[in-house]
Order: C-alpha cells, then sequence, then structure tokens
C-alpha cells in the first residue's frame, strides 16, 4: 500500500481522533515555525533522538496565563544539552521561542516540553554529517494525576530495576527506559509509583520526581543531587521549607545521602516534581510511613508551592497572548 501525501496528512488526523491528545501547540525548527493541529505535531523518523535517544529535554509550568520557574528548567537543559554534545539555539531564542508557542496555545494551564535534538540525516549513532540540531517545543494539558494522591497519599515500592550511573542521572536525556519500567512495574503490583535506591543503600528519586522525608527529629532530608536529576520544584522546596522552621513544622532542611533504613523511619515521605507539585507517600514496600496518613510538612509545603507559582514575580513571565 503506497500512500499518497493527502493519505498521510487524512491518516495522521484519524490517529489523532482515534486516540485524541490534548496538545495545544507545537514549534519545530525542522518546520521552521509553530503548528496547532496535533496531526501535524511530527518529527522526522530518522532524527537521533527518535531511533537512538540522541535528545535532551525539560518542562515547565504555565500557571494562570504565566510561565513559572523557566529559567531554572532552561539551566538544567542547557547542562543536559552539554553533556549530550547537542548545539542549542540562544537562550534567549529558546525563551523566545517558548514564549510564541505558549501563546499560540491560547491556553493559560498547561506544561511546557521542549528538546533538543542532534538532528536527522542517517541511521547512525553519531550526528550524520550536515546534521541540522533540532529543537522542538510542545505546550499542552500535562501530566494529571488522581486527587486520592494528595487526600490520602501514593504507595510505592523500591524498584527492581537499577538506578541510572550519575552521570546518566543527572542528565535530563530522552533515555527514560528505567524510569517507565519502574513506575510500570508498580503499577503491575497496583501501586503507585517506584523508588530508586542506589547501591550503597541511598535513596535516589522516584520515576519523574524526587523523593524527600521528614526523620523522626523533624529535620526535612533530600538526597544528593549528584546521582539524581537536580529537580526544579525540589530546589525551590528547599527554600521555601525554611519557612516552615519559623512555624515550627520543620527543625531543619538538609540535603544529604538518606540511607534506605533511616527513611523508612521517617514521619513523612513526600514526592517532588513540577507535575506532581508536592504528594504525600503513606506507604513503602508494604509498611506504612509515619501513622500511614498524608503529613503535615507534605501539605504545608504544597501550599507553599501553589502561593509561589502565582506569586513569585521574580520566577513568572508573562504570556503575551
Ligand atoms: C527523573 C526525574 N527526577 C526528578 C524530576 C523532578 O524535576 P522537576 O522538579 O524539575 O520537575 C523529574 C522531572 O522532570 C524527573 O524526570
Amino acid at each position: 500500500m503506497i500512500l499518497k501525501p493527502d493519505d498521510v496528512l487524512e491518516r495522521l488526523r484519524a490517529l489523532r481522533s482515534r486516540q485524541p491528545v490534548r496538545y495545544w501547540a507545537f514549534y519545530s525548527s525542522q518546520l521552521g515555525g509553530i503548528v496547532t493541529d496535533p496531526a501535524l505535531m511530527v518529527i522526522v523518523f530518522d532524527d537521533h533522538m527518535v531511533h537512538r535517544g540522541h535528545g535532551v529535554f525539560d518542562t515547565a509550568a504555565l500557571v494562570e496565563g504565566k510561565i513559572y520557574d523557566l529559567e531554572s528548567h532552561l539551566d538544567r537543559f542547557v547542562r543536559s544539552a552539554r553533556t549530550s554534545k547537542l548545539e542549542i539555539p540562544a537562550r534567549e531564542a529558546m525563551r523566545d521561542i517558548i514564549v510564541r508557542s505558549t501563546a499560540a496555545s491560547g491556553q493559560r494551564d498547561g506544561s511546557i516540553r521542549y528538546w533538543a535534538t542532534s538532528g536527522p540525516g542517517s541511521l547512525g549513532l553519531t550526528p550524520a554529517k550536515g546534521a541540522e540540531p533540532g529543537f522542538f517545543v510542545m505546550v499542552f494539558a500535562g501530566l494529571s494525576y488522581p486527587e486520592t494522591w494528595y487526600t490520602q497519599g501514593l504507595r510505592v515500592m523500591t524498584t527492581t530495576y537499577p538506578i541510572k550511573p550519575p552521570l546518566y542521572a543527572v542528565t535530563k536525556s530522552t533515555n527514560y527506559l528505567p524510569n517507565v519500567l519502574m513506575q510500570m512495574e508498580a503499577q503491575e503490583r497496583g501501586l503507585d509509583n517506584g523508588v530508586f535506591v542506589d547501591e550503597a543503600g541511598h535513596v535516589g528519586e522516584s520515576s519523574n520526581m524526587n523523593v524527600a522525608f521528614v526523620t523522626e527529629d523533624g529535620t526535612l532530608k533530600h538526597p544528593t543531587f549528584d546521582h539524581i536529576l537536580s529537580g526544579c520544584t525540589s530546589l525551590r522546596l528547599l527554600e521555601l521549607a525554611t519557612a516552615l522552621t519559623t512555624r515550627k513544622l520543620l527543625r531543619d532542611v538538609r540535603v544529604c545521602e538518606i540511607p534506605v533504613a533511616e527513611a523508612r523511619a521517617a514521619r513523612e515521605m513526600m514526592l517532588f516534581g513540577s507535575s506532581v507539585k508536592v504528594a504525600p507517600v503513606v506507604e513503602w514496600d508494604g509498611k506504612p510511613i509515619g501513622d500511614g496518613t498524608p503529613g503535615p510538612v507534605a501539605r504545608a509545603l504544597r501550599e507553599l508551592l501553589e502561593q509561589d507559582m502565582r506569586t513569585a514575580r521574580d520566577r513568572l513571565i508573562d504570556v503575551p497572548y
């Protein structure tokens, strides 16, 4: 069956109607512009991000018509691109394309994900001769999680999959196979997510979220960022959390290695991330965390973050709709 160009477009549209998506705007350096029809949000197959995973990405939140904390997401994107030997547009150009794509979406709440790729031109490993590096931006509805995650808390398991070696864990590349398998494994067992533990027995992170604890003595502890992704949400929450020491909800805030045994004895365990924000974990490997119900620190941190996402003027970019 050989298809004509018009047949291809029709079939791409049919695919999207069989499986509707909430993608609102897509910029592609390959197209040289923005499209809003999801059928046209495509990338050429021989781009090395597709068949070799030679690409990096990041995701920022769109909140009430403003982009939250884009600079810290761009910092990480630039670092990931450098480690992956990927060429990216100048930072100002990327910011401009991201803001314009968001404006083109017409939406005021959602997620903005962007990718850098090594480009098309061969099915080899290293970038093809003369390959044009790619830059793509997708403005979409974002990942959504059940409300029960916040009201009742999550149940997690230690994954059986090995944690990424530090170099790959700190780089936000499109190689998410361990993260995908970890979440699938948890779901297959009727749980919500998994947790990576490193070879030394220290807590790592979850699938697309960081993990933190409130220990018995009231210290908020977060794993060090040298072997896990440096979460923009975590970095901000670690700053915001100091307000909870004044309110006597916390005694201290620390970034340190966290042995699993200490973590299991925590009063509270929680997940941090741009999509999940702050969600309490109430059970880990079949055992309750604290009294097995969502705790006050997770609730307070979520409120602080929600407020920051709406009011931190120096972290918000107005979208010129
Ligand atoms: C593996 C991993 N860890 C942690 C995070 C949390 O990062 P952020 O707070 O920047 O969303 C993410 C999400 O990007 C992730 O993919």
